[in-house]
């Protein structure tokens, strides 16, 4: 996205993938899309696709007590959310980059990176097994929680925030039609599940596991029976389908200040996570682009860096903002333990969100994107 954004403006950038272009084509990832989100695929003229497949929401359902809520977002905010698939944005992506012919190489190895403090930062890496060297005039570190770029800024220079669950999601995706129209998330005694899909056809179904589960402990059959039973409903029926795609997603909230050292910039899960429950993760890496890509642009067309400099400070904001959204829907849906006075806090806080506009005004602000933080 952020090569896009470069490349709309005139300024030539090199991406490094580590993984083959099949990989990445069809590794199954997020699937909810901010207005925001979708405003800037728009003005960077790939969102054709998008704006054709993509599946308008304007509400999510919670469920608790045994009862299904609607909450009506665009009514309570005037915004809606799109369902389309990470995936899809990233064939779109790497479909308008190839079709201009900027560089993009895949299954990249040994990928460091150098010089972060002088103005000549540089990357190494192997291709086809030959060293190439490319020496920049920045580098952003684009690449995920496990990434590179994070771990090359020198010691003492960050500080990180984290928070681990002791839960994971345990998530499918089925060839079989949505049994809802709106996305549900839902609290049961049982651990939280949640139904969302991807298109008319496909359904994202997820159900709260302990964060060390094996995949292999859950065949088809128990999968669905732990969602039919958490989302279970007088007068609804969940379908059920082939299972084409089955695996276990941790849960973390991490973040690391600032996003930048030198000329290093840090954007995405490389320098904050967020656990799925609010989806947020991928609204908040385009988020950080945007402002990088601005400021880059400012600073080559008219030499000024103060957008640069105050990068990481306007990314932050939202960061935090998200992180603390998506920390209260994990808290508040979850199992959490045995402890009863938890879930008369979560049994309370459900009731207070479904009884009063205020409270899902806020919710529901905080789901669809703050244009404001
Ligand atoms: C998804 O469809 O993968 C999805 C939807 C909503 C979330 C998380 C994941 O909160």
């Amino acid at each position: 996205m952020l090569a896009r954004l470069l490349e709309v403006a005139g300024i030539e950038s090199v991406v490094l993938e580590a993984r083959d272009r099949d990989y990445v084509e069809h590794r199954v990832r997020a699937g909810v899309l901010e207005q925001g989100t979708v405003d800037l695929l728009g003005e960077l003229g790939v969102a054709e696709r998008l704006d054709r497949e993509g599946i308008v929401h304007g509400g999510i359902h919670l469920q608790f007590g045994g009862e299904r809520h609607h909450l009506p977002m665009s009514e309570l905010t005037g915004r809606s959310i799109v369902i389309y698939g990470q995936t899809e944005v990233v064939k779109d992506l790497i479909a308008a980059r190839l079709a201009t012919g900027a560089p993009l190489q895949f299954e990249v190895d040994g990928v460091s990176v150098h010089e972060l403090e002088s103005e000549r930062p540089v990357i190494r890496y192997s291709h086809d097994g030959a060293a190439h060297e490319l020496e920049c005039d920045v580098i952003a570190g684009c690449d995920g929680f496990h990434g590179v770029c994070r771990s090359s800024i020198p010691d003492g220079v960050l500080q990180t925030f984290e928070r681990e669950y002791q839960f994971g999601w345990l998530g499918i995706l089925a060839q079989v039609a949505p049994s809802i129209d709106e996305l549900v998330y839902a609290h049961h005694e049982r651990g939280f599940a949640l139904l969302s899909l991807r298109s008319p056809e496909l359904s994202r179904y997820y159900v709260q596991v302990r964060h060390d589960e094996d995949v292999a402990d859950w065949p088809d059959e128990r999968i669905w029976e732990e969602l039919q039973l958490r989302t279970a409903l007088d007068g609804w029926t969940l379908h059920e389908g082939p299972v084409i795609e089955k695996g276990v997603t941790g849960m973390r909230s991490f973040v690391t200040e600032p996003m930048q050292y030198g000329r290093l910039f840090l954007a995405g899960d490389a320098a904050h996570i967020v656990p799925p429950t609010g989806a947020k993760g991928l609204n908040l890496a385009i988020h950080d682009v945007r402002i990088l890509g601005e400021a880059l642009v400012r600073w080559y067309r008219d030499g000024d860096g103060a957008l640069l400099d105050a990068y990481s400070e306007a990314c932050l904001r939202r960061v935090w903002r998200a992180e603390h959204f998506s920390w209260w829907m994990t808290s508040m849906l979850h199992r959490v333990g045995d402890d009863p006075f938890d879930l008369q806090l979560q049994l309370s806080q459900l009731r207070y969100l479904t009884t009063s506009r205020a409270a899902a005004t806020s919710l529901a602000e905080n789901y669809v994107g703050l244009q404001t933080v």
